[in-house]
């Protein structure tokens, strides 16, 4: 087995019904939270070069894409899915990794976000730098909420006003993670600064 994780383009668009179906089986299954999009909307995210992609060969193994909102001040990665023969392999990661590359390439200012009830995927976030927030912190972009329509607890969003669902929304913040990697930077080298100052003292 050879699985390739690649920027989707036109000669993925024979797997279109197939990443649909497989993320309708996976929301059936899970009874919560996978929005469904048309064909035609997962086919365009393919040509538009939005796409992640994972196949064995000629085989669809996963998918994912992104999104941009609120005029791109914002970006989503949505529609994750593994199929269930190829999970527990670390696919998913590999995707979103991927997934994260490009959006942080193709929308270098714009803030990550994402909502899952999954706690895979809540891992993976965690391990690229998201962090949990209430609904308020991600984006206002009417556009991106409607998408939560074919979602079976829509219900529940409208209940709460859109301030609460089942999902938890997670964000990648780049300036938020600039200023605590500049943090890091300088505590360690307040540390190392130390350190040479009492061995030069001590001389160890
Ligand atoms: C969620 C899903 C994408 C995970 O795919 P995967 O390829 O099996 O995930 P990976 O093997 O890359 O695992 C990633 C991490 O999640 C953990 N994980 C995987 N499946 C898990 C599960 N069911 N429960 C808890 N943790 C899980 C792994 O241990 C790993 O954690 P680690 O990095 O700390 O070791 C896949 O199960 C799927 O397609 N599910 C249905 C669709 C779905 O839920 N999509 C997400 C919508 S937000």
């Amino acid at each position: 087995m050879k699985i390739d994780v690649m920027v989707a383009n036109e000669n993925h668009l024979c797997f279109v019904t197939q990443i649909n179906d497989a993320i309708d089986e996976a929301a059936k299954q899970r009874g919560t939270g996978i929005a469904r999009r048309t064909d035609e909307y997962i086919a365009d995210k393919i040509t538009s070069g939005k796409a992640i992609i994972a196949v064995n060969r000629n085989e669809f193994v996963g998918f994912c894409y992104i999104e941009s909102w609120g005029h791109d001040e914002f970006v989503a990665n949505s529609g994750l899915i593994v199929r269930p023969q190829y999970r527990g392999m670390g696919v998913a990661k590999r995707i979103k990794q991927a997934a994260f590359d490009l959006s942080r390439k193709r929308f270098p200012n714009a803030k990550l976000f994402g909502l899952t009830t999954g706690e895979a995927v809540m891992r993976i976030n965690t391990a690229l730098g998201y962090e949990p927030v209430t609904f308020a912190k991600l984006t206002d972009d009417e556009a991106f909420w409607a998408g939560c329509q074919s979602c079976v607890n829509y219900d529940v969003l409208q209940r709460t006003n859109m301030t609460k669902c089942l999902c938890t929304g997670m964000i990648y913040d780049p300036e938020k993670v600039a200023k605590r990697k500049a943090q890091e930077e300088a505590a360690k080298a307040e540390a190392a600064k130390k350190k040479s100052f009492w061995s030069r003292l001590f001389g160890k």
